[in-house]
């Protein structure tokens, strides 16, 4: 059995330099993150340990600590808060996000503001915030189909929007407004390990997608490969069963954004080794038979 690996896969740009950011401040002071730094519980274990407490408030944090802003960034709001608690801030937000608050922001001022995503994901939130009181999320087409008419429109995208949706909810957009400004705040780094996984999983007999199985990128990898071969979401390497093998020639080997070289090298090393063990136990049995 030959293991391929996708030509994308795992850690993406803004989150592997914010787990840099997080573990050079870890070792130096007390730094907490407001909810999980990324959505891996291996990665969340081991940043633990290096000192790095994840909490869901800045309230009451006793000795003052330093806030890691994740990748995903955070309102205005939070900052103040923070700032307001003498808390030294290391501002990981991923600078494609920076980019998209920053849209946000200066688009405000002279439009409604319109982010397509997931209102609950936290980049959302931080992107709305910076936007002000006024600005909405909006996932779906038949949410865009129900706005009213505004003088002004601007929209943005959370950046892991899917490219076709958004396409066609600024096209609908185009009917609420006679002046839209259209900022495609879609980071590529999600569009490329899709693609990626896609090719591989056309041509191998088994996929193996690693990653968080509460991460949203992972789990829409591991839907995407399915759709085309037999797939197996595992978080570590200690979950590959030799039977999802059995028969196969090919098996191919993906891993979400907030995946770790180390767990995808470790899972690859794991598919190698059983590959290994096989034609070891085919030759023997050769072998005995002659
Ligand atoms: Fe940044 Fe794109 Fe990753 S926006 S956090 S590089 S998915």
């Amino acid at each position: 059995m030959r293991v391929i690996r996708a030509a994308k896969a795992g850690f993406c740009f803004g989150v592997k330099r914010a787990l840099e950011l997080a573990e050079r401040t870890a070792g130096v002071s007390e730094t907490v993150s407001l909810g999980p730094l990324i959505h891996n519980q291996q990665v969340v274990e081991r940043m633990a340990e290096k000192g790095l407490r994840v909490v869901d408030t800045l309230d009451g944090l006793g000795r003052t600590p330093t806030l890691i802003v994740r990748s995903h960034g955070l309102p205005p709001s939070v900052y103040e808060t923070a700032r307001r608690a003498a808390m030294e801030i290391v501002d990981a937000t991923c600078p494609f996000v920076q980019k998209a608050q920053r849209l946000a922001a200066e688009a405000a001022e002279v439009s409604q503001v319109i982010v397509v995503g997931d209102k609950n994901h936290p980049e959302v939130q931080g992107i709305l915030g910076w936007a002000g009181p006024r600005a909405i999320a909006i996932e779906k087409l038949e949410e865009a189909r129900e706005l009213p008419y505004f003088s002004s429109l601007a929209v943005l995208a959370q950046t892991t929007q899917p490219a076709e949706n958004f396409r066609r909810i600024v096209s609908e957009l185009e009917n609420h407004t006679d002046s839209l400004t259209v900022h495609n705040t879609i980071c590529n780094a999600t569009e490329e390990r899709q693609t990626a996984a896609r090719e591989l999983a056309k041509t191998v007999d088994v996929m193996v997608v690693a990653g968080g199985r509460n991460s949203a990128n992972t789990r829409k990898l591991a839907d995407i490969c399915a759709g085309l071969t037999r797939t197996y979401l595992i978080e570590t390497a200690v979950e590959l069963q030799k039977i999802w093998f059995a028969g196969a020639v090919t098996a191919g080997l993906t891993a979400g954004a907030s995946t770790p070289d180390w767990i995808i090298e470790e899972v690859y090393r794991k598919m190698a080794e059983m590959n290994e063990m096989d034609s070891q136990t085919m030759a023997t049995e050769s072998v005995r038979e002659e």
